[in-house]
């Protein structure tokens, strides 16, 4: 079998520690990687690179497709995006595969009722809110613009179900919040029905996101796979990472196209950092799933049975297991898993029904970035403007005013405040703050210019103070734009 080079960051932290462990496992075992040593961290932030990484970290995890990483500390207050999100949007790996199970050896409330849990999140990876687009528009309103788009929902779904077929898991369940997000998570809903289709012998459903809350805490077992917008994935897997036993045990991988990331969801456990005692399991773990991502079934499950075997002993670091067996420093666990090399559990040996890597190497060069999206347009109608502007009047103060702007052929419909309509009627109990959405239309749906809607916005600018605007488009005879609350 060829070596395949990958890029290592060992990160900040514990990171160091728990990735020696690692690596000296993977070399006990014969597994055939060579490791590729690159700067990114805090440590870089601190020396100048903006992004937390030097010019030749980048190159190589360009190179290689593959970075296994340890946990990194951003930098706190100083106008620096966290490097591990960046990462992950760089390299657009939009699917986050998260996987949760029951370890022999690792007590919960579960393994002491007798029920198993083996559940597979995959978290959409790099829209949502995390791309980080906040402002404040008023002295009291903060906005974070959240984005689901068409194409990222495809291409996370369709992991999730390719990764269902080729695994042999039988449901995949999406869940959201479209009850109340139509649009958003409308989106995410509709596209994963639309790629369901594309795999009849797997079964989809939906379930809405705080159900999923409750349902993972009464009956986890109903779970095997689980899509969901990246948010609200973040906050499931890390409930996940409870049913199993804590972060100690949550492996991650980031898939792309191209290049894919691996690591534990932990973070770099300052309180404990240089003492030798942090558990490398869910480093261990996030590596065994690179090692199958790259093809390496045989490796990875000598590995895992070992790693196995030694939980199931009784062998524990100090985080987890039995308090009155003394538990194992990092080496000394990692040494006991190495002397476990062969051995197989027996709770039964590690199962993987996936023959084939998912790997594609050498990485393809890309010359230019990639546009994703529909091939076919939409037809799109203008039809209005709403206008958020900054106010301490009530309304119906301010409406009188506003209509003095509003040219003939078009109207105002509503005003709301935190999504509750206001005006023309509201209730005197609904609270407002200082910033309003005026909602303007063509009268009997006409079809607008941007020009005319944003020289109404101009015009009402010289009353008002404008921190916003967003145009209002049909999409295929369907309006691209939700209803006030109580409009
Ligand atoms: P954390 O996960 O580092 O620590 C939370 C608690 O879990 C601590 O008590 C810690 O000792 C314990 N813990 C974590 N990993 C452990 C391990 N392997 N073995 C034993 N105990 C372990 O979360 P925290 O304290 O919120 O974040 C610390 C730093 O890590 C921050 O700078 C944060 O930004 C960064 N972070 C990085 C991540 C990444 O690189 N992917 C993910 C999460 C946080």
């Amino acid at each position: 079998m060829n070596p395949v080079k990958i890029s290592v960051a060992k990160g900040d932290g514990i990171g160091p520690e728990i990735m020696d462990a690692v690596i000296r496992i993977f070399d006990a075992a014969g597994v055939p990687l060579n490791y590729e040593y690159i700067d990114m961290g805090k440590k870089f932030y601190d020396a100048g690179f903006s992004t937390g990484m030097t010019p030749e970290a980048k190159i190589s995890v360009e190179t290689n497709g593959v970075l296994f990483k340890g946990p990194m500390e951003t930098p706190k207050g100083k106008g620096v995006k966290s490097i591990n999100v960046t990462a992950r949007k760089t390299w657009s790996t939009f699917a986050n595969r998260r996987h949760f199970r029951s370890l022999n050896g690792v007590e919960t409330v579960f393994s002491k009722a007798g029920i198993p849990i083996d559940i597979t999140i995959v978290r959409e990876n790099i829209e949502g809110t995390y791309g980080g687009v906040e402002h404040m528009l008023t002295q009291d309103v903060a906005l974070c613009r959240r984005f689901i788009t068409r194409p990222g929902s495809i291409q996370v779904h369709r992991f999730a179900f390719e990764m269902a077929k080729r695994e042999g898991f039988s449901k995949v369940t999406c869940a959201h919040k479209a009850n109340i997000m139509k649009l958003t998570d409308g989106l995410f809903l509709e596209t994963f029905y639309e790629v369901a289709k594309e795999y009849p012998e797997i079964e989809a459903n939906d379930v809405i996101v705080d159900d999923l809350a409750m349902k993972l805490v009464a009956k986890p077992q109903q779970f095997e796979v689980v899509v969901l917008t990246n948010l609200q994935g973040d906050i499931m897997s890390d409930l996940c990472a409870g049913l199993v036993g804590g972060l100690g045990f949550a492996p991650s991988a980031n898939i792309g196209e191209h290049i894919s990331i691996f690591e534990a969801v932990h973070g770099t456990a300052p309180d404990i950092t240089g003492k030798n005692i942090a558990n490398p399991t869910a480093l261990l773990l996030s590596g065994l799933m690179m090692l199958r991502y790259l093809g390496f079934m045989d490796h990875a499950n000598t590995i895992e049975n070992a790693l196995l075997f030694t939980l199931e002993s009784g062998s524990h670091t100090g985080d987890f297991g039995d308090r009155n067996t003394p538990s194992l420093n990092t080496t000394e666990f990692s040494t006991t898993i190495i002397a476990n090399l062969g051995k197989v559990p027996a709770s039964g040996a590690a199962r993987h029904s996936r023959s084939s890597a998912e790997f594609v190497h050498p990485v393809a060069p890309i010359q230019q970035k990639v546009m994703v999206g529909k091939e076919t347009l939409d037809e799109t109608k203008l039809v209005g403007l709403d206008v958020f502007y900054e106010s301490r009047n009530n309304a119906a103060t301010d409406a009188p005013t506003i209509q003095k702007h509003i040219p003939e052929g078009f109207k105002m419909v509503m005003i709301s405040n935190r999504g509750t309509q206001v005006w023309p009627t509201g209730s005197v109990f609904t609270e407002c703050v200082d910033q309003f959405r005026l909602r303007i239309e063509t009268v009997d749906g006409k079809e607008a210019t941007q020009g005319e809607l944003f020289a109404i916005a101009n015009s009402i600018s010289k009353d008002l103070f404008v921190s916003s605007v967003e145009l209002l488009r049909y999409f295929n005879g369907k309006p691209g734009y939700s209803l006030a609350q109580g409009q």
